[in-house]
């Protein structure tokens, strides 16, 4: 489960956090909306201890993460996968070794049992096939495929989506969103979802929270948000929006 409560967390002169309470049950998909520089992808970064709170606690199964020394934070991280905006990845490096990436910094296995994993990681998201091609010279979808492939390599318990839809049209958009409903019912995996996608929201969430003003301003299961005539459910999930 990961747990904020009541966070406060000012960057540069402005209170980004301000009170923000969240919770995620294991084996949801909990998905995080709210307007364009309201604190989305930080809320994300004090999950995985890049950020830390000014006040207030974030814990990841009862563990206060703003305290951990690098130890508990590496420990924390191999259990917790992140798909960046974009999907983030290294141009000079392969599909392949961008996927191997997070074993060879965090895990102890040899070069084989590291490829027959990053193998089997990329059938998963389909991309087998391009294991040798560079990041330059795929797609968008296929770029976030990749990333997503990277976050699930060392079979994380959690893992926390920024965007994962940014800037894809909406049928490649619903491959990354059948991608992610898999890995929460295959895999078992909780995750945290950013996205300012209804479809996203709609398709991949169990329950949906709306960022306002430095907190949740509005939170419920998918069907009681898509049916609220609240005005920030409206603003989010109404029939116009994407
Ligand atoms: N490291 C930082 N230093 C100063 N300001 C930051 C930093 N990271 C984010 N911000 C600011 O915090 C606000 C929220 O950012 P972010 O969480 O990235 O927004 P979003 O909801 O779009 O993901 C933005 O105004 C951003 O400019
Ligand atoms: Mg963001």
């Amino acid at each position: 489960m990961i747990e904020l409560r009541d966070v406060k967390k000012r960057l540069g002169s402005r209170q980004i956090l301000d009170g923000m309470t969240l919770s995620v049950p294991k084996g949801m998909n909990f998905v995080l909306m709210g307007p364009s520089g309201s604190g989305k992808s930080v809320t994300l970064k004090h999950v995985i201890g890049i950020l830390r709170p000014d006040a207030g606690s974030v814990q990841v199964d009862g563990q206060e993460v703003p305290t951990m020394d690098r130890t508990q934070l590496m420990a924390l991280r191999r259990r917790m996968g992140y798909l960046f905006q974009n999907g983030a990845l290294i141009n000079w490096l392969s599909v392949e070794d961008n996927v191997a990436l997070p074993l060879r910094e965090h895990s102890k296995l040899g070069r084989g049992e590291i490829r027959d994993r990053v193998h089997e990681v990329l059938k998963m998201v389909q991309m087998d096939h391009a294991a040798a091609q560079s990041p330059p010279s795929i797609s968008g979808g296929m770029k976030l495929r990749t990333g997503l492939a990277r976050a699930l390599v060392t079979k994380p318990e959690y893992v926390l989506y920024d965007e994962p839809n940014a800037g894809l049209d909406p049928i490649i958009s619903q491959q990354i969103h059948e991608l992610i409903v898999e890995v929460r019912d295959s895999l078992g995996v909780t995750g945290l979802i950013v996205t300012h996608s209804r479809a996203c929201a709609v398709h991949c969430g169990d329950r949906i929270g709306i960022l306002d003003h430095g907190k949740l301003g509005l939170e419920g299961t998918v069907d009681e948000m898509v049916h609220s005539e609240h005005p920030l459910a409206r603003a989010f999930l109404g029939g116009g929006s994407d």
